[in-house]
């Protein structure tokens, strides 16, 4: 049996999970067409999430995947807030933000017992993690759902660890790809590197199958990296202007101009190195910051930003997430872009 016979699809094309930028209408089509849709499901409160799982459960009788992320939750820094707020302060000043109403708090929820409620009743075909993964008694729930389980390795030492820690399948995250880095052996970025220098390191080092992630925007790069030993490709960035995608106006217009060209890793909306458009707020106070909290908490003192950024038509304070390869964007439907990445296979 071959990978997609495994796993109940057609196409290996895997539709990347993007919390915030695709929710159940992008799986359905993904998944509808013989692709792996998934469903980024850090941003959703659990209600939403059982409402749009069940969307997704109603529309499709395809296997789709549910995705998590697996973080361990924070404990808030006085100091280091106090730090980043004074950082923003001159953009708090700029758009008159009060920064004693900026509420505190994560955004951002990790995989929990009551997530693992859902997926009891749900019962998704497949399961994904990024960030490493959950404690084990949490995997473990995943895994009694009958779910194939896949996680995100940003190098070879970390597909080992997802390996022997019990995962079905590795998601090699090239340093190209677009979102969050799932990076969680360390905080090293000089580990992280490209889609063809990782993906073949990876095939070789561990025995389960093999998705390649990262900068995959066309026809012929799903087809170079099945060349390179990849079981399936987890697309995400070229998604982003499909009709299904939520995707906001702001995100469209940056993916569809000049600056996609410019990407870089930033900490400063979450706290973890995500890639992202540069922006003005990347630009000023530099892509990477220590002064940024732990994730998720730096998210909560750039949110104000953004919303009074946003309402004048800017993205200088929004994570403009994409990938180094944006050229593959096309605003056509989900299902026509799912078979051209599959059509040189
Ligand atoms: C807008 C956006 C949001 C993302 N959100 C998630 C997420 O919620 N969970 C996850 O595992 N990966 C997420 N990713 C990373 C993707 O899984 C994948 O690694 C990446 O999109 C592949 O590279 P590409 O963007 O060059 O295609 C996101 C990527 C983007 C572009």
């Amino acid at each position: 049996m071959n990978f997609t016979q495994w796993l109940g699809i057609d196409l290996p094309i895997i539709q990347a999970p993007m919390a915030g930028a695709a929710a159940s209408a992008m799986a359905i089509a993904v998944s509808n067409a013989g692709g792996l849709g998934s469903i980024g499901c850090a941003t959703l409160p659990i209600d939403a999430m059982r409402k749009e799982l069940e969307a997704i459960r109603a529309a499709t009788s395809r296997p789709f995947n549910v995705n998590f992320f697996c973080h361990t939750p924070p404990v808030v820094d006085p100091e280091r807030e106090r730090a980043w707020r004074s950082a923003l302060a001159p953009f708090h000043r700029h758009y008159g933000i009060d920064p004693d109403t900026i509420a505190a708090g994560p955004g951002r929820a990790p995989f929990s017992a009551e997530a693992a409620d859902v997926l009891d009743e749900i019962r998704p075909a497949v399961v994904s993690f990024h960030f490493g993964l959950p404690p084990a008694h949490l995997l473990a729930r995943a895994k009694a759902t009958g779910a194939k389980t896949l996680a995100s390795a940003t190098t070879v030492e970390e597909a080992l660890w997802l390996e022997a820690h019990g995962v079905d399948v590795i998601i090699a995250q090239g340093v190209e790809a677009g979102g969050h880095r799932g990076i969680f052996l360390t905080n090293d970025l000089t580990t992280q590197v490209g889609t063809f220098a990782l993906l073949p390191q990876v095939v070789k080092a561990v025995k389960v199958p093999v998705i390649a992630a990262g900068g995959i925007a066309d026809a012929a790069g799903v087809a170079a990296v099945m060349v390179l030993g990849a079981a399936a490709a987890q697309v995400g960035t070229a998604y982003l202007l499909c009709p299904e995608a939520t995707t906001t106006a702001i995100h469209r217009a940056a993916l569809k101009s000049e600056a996609a060209r410019h990407t870089a890793l930033t900490n400063l909306f979450t706290g973890r190195p995500a890639r992202g458009i540069v922006n003005r707020v990347m630009r000023e106070l530099g892509p990477m910051s220590e002064l940024a909290p732990e994730f998720p908490l730096a998210t909560s003192a750039i949110v104000p930003l953004r919303a009074k950024a946003e309402a004048l038509g800017s993205g200088d304070f929004t994570p403009l997430w994409s990938g180094q390869n944006a050229t593959g964007c096309k605003e056509i439907p989900a299902a026509q872009l799912t078979r051209e990445l599959a059509a040189a296979l």
